[in-house]
């Protein structure tokens, strides 16, 4: 994606945990910034010229062996540079400060003594609130900075060089707990860094169409489409940009939510007129999982068909040299400096056959997931597909434990329908990170109407988490377990019993599969 023509901040990442977090926050106030490696070349950051660099907190200790450091170049570019807690103790030592060991650390909700005279502070009160997660702290100063902030524990909670447009932040204020923390960085970016903040979703749009425009030029692009949130704002902006020469590619696999092979047909071939080859290969799939149980062999099986059904229909698709991925920005995230966009091979659909080599698209690499959303929005996809929650490639097959039979994922299925739409009536749908029905390979003894029955069990999963990685099972309110509970044994007749699954990711994943 074009960034060029863009204000743009480079973030240092030192391995600190709030990283994206940063990243989020500079982009929330409509500036475009990157996560770049805290080693990149001080020459390689000034070819894009950005307007200013922040430098992430990180885990270690600046004395310690192999602890990360930057270019002290960077200093030297006469850029403004905002330091966070291990960022603000690193540019102390490169300065000529430094930094000590503290005998106890600083934790949580601190309240943090601005002075006066700072630059970054000013027009904020004399006192905030702030987030702290540190052990070592500044003790000197480096020449010419002057310490700006405190705390009962800490002298140099914040140092500036304002002639030199260089500050650092012992607190993060990038934490929702730092009171003041976004009027901070409102401040370093626009006041101190001059940004205009002109990033936008309709910028973006306009960046991206012209640059795929320039790649693909009179040549076609193929896009494999899941039914998913990603694909489907890849495959939309692309199709902006090079229109009929995009082939959208739709295996049905049998395997997804309720309505979603017809929603994916009716978006692309109705409302953008993108041509779409829908291959229902339900049969295929069951055919390939049928006796096979164990997850991982499920997962080979779904992945080995899905690539012999692609494969059939790239080669079907003529002169396609471009493969559009919906490859998110957590994805790409890693060192190695801001690399400008490189020719990889696919990994969404992996194992291709040698035969079919792909140039890869990523429109959406340098995005967050709830970015994606809005440029959908901006877009003008439908807000149902926007807005639905993750879903695993292999589909609803994780979530039948044992055989994948037709039998077992349409129960599943109708399972999760209900969940989707209880949690929409009662408007936790959007705020949990997945909502799901599980179908586990258990009978049990249920009572309906005056008849005993040998029912099937549902398990009803509803997990909070901001990258997939780590995962919290959500505290329901009982009136919506118990709708949950009670519109699907009334509309599943197949299952008499329903169950919350109360484990948090480790130990468990968040798929059964
Ligand atoms: P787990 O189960 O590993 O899932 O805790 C973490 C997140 O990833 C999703 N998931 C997948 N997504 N292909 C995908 O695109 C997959 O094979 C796959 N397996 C799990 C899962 O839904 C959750 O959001």
């Amino acid at each position: 994606m074009s960034t060029e023509r863009q204000e743009l901040i480079f973030i240092l990442d030192f391995g600190g945990q709030y990283t994206q977090l940063i990243a989020r926050r500079v982009r929330d106030l409509h500036v475009f910034c990157e996560i770049v490696s805290c080693d990149t070349k001080a020459a390689r950051l000034a070819e894009r010229a950005p307007k200013a660099l922040i430098l992430s907190g990180g885990p270690a200790s600046v004395y310690a062996d192999a602890a990360p450091t930057c270019d002290p170049a960077i200093f030297e570019l006469g850029i403004p540079i905002l330091g966070i807690c291990y960022g603000a103790q690193l540019m102390a030592t490169v300065l000529g400060g430094t930094v000590e060991h503290a005998p106890s650390g600083e934790y949580g909700q601190t309240a943090v003594s601005l002075s006066e005279s700072s630059r970054l502070f000013r027009g904020l009160p004399s006192e905030i609130s702030t987030w702290m997660s540190h052990m070592d702290r500044i003790h000197d100063v480096p020449p010419g900075f002057e310490a700006t902030a405190a705390t009962s524990v800490c002298p140099v909670a914040a140092m500036e060089h304002s002639a030199r447009h260089l500050y650092a932040l012992q607190f993060h204020p990038e934490v929702a707990q730092t009171t003041a923390g976004t009027q901070i960085l409102n401040r370093f970016l626009f006041d101190i860094a001059g940004c205009f903040g002109d990033w936008t979703m309709e910028n973006l749009v306009n960046g991206a169409v012209q640059d795929i425009r320039s790649r693909v030029g009179d040549k076609r692009a193929l896009c494999a489409l899941s039914g998913g949130v990603d694909s489907s704002v890849a495959a939309t902006l692309t199709y902006r940009a090079i229109g009929q020469q995009l082939s959208c590619v739709f295996v049905d696999t049998g395997l997804l939510r309720a309505g979603e092979g017809d929603q994916v047909e009716a978006t692309f071939r109705g409302h953008f007129g993108a041509p779409l080859a829908r291959v229902d290969a339900a049969d295929r799939f069951f055919a390939a999982l049928k006796g096979v149980t164990d997850p991982e062999q499920k997962r080979k099986a779904i992945g080995s068909t899905f690539i012999a059904c692609f494969a059939e229909q790239a080669r079907a698709t003529q002169d396609a040299q471009f493969l559009v991925q919906g490859t998110l920005y957590p994805d790409v995230i890693e060192s190695g400096g801001p690399v400008a966009h490189t020719i990889k091979s696919h990994h969404n659909v992996g194992g291709l056959p040698p035969d079919l080599s792909f140039v890869l698209i990523e429109p959406l690499r340098l995005l967050f997931k709830d970015e994606v959303r809005a440029l959908g929005r901006v877009l003008g996809l439908p807000e149902e597909l926007v807005s639905r929650q993750p879903f695993p490639g292999p589909g609803l097959a994780v979530r039948v434990i044992g055989e994948v039979t037709r039998e077992n994922v349409d129960i599943v299925r109708r399972a999760d329908a209900v969940v989707e739409r209880v949690m929409r009536r009662f408007g936790w749908y959007n705020k949990v990170w997945q909502s799901f029905a599980v179908l586990p390979d258990v009978h049990s003894v249920g009572i309906q109407g005056d008849t005993r029955t040998y029912g099937r069990t549902i398990a009803v999963r509803v997990v909070d988490s901001t990258d997939g990685m780590t995962a919290d099972w959500v505290r329901l309110p009982s009136e919506v377990l118990q709708e949950l509970s009670q519109v699907i044994v009334s509309e599943v007749p197949e299952v008499n019993r329903v169950v919350y699954d109360i484990t948090s990711k480790p130990p468990a994943t968040i798929e059964w599969e």
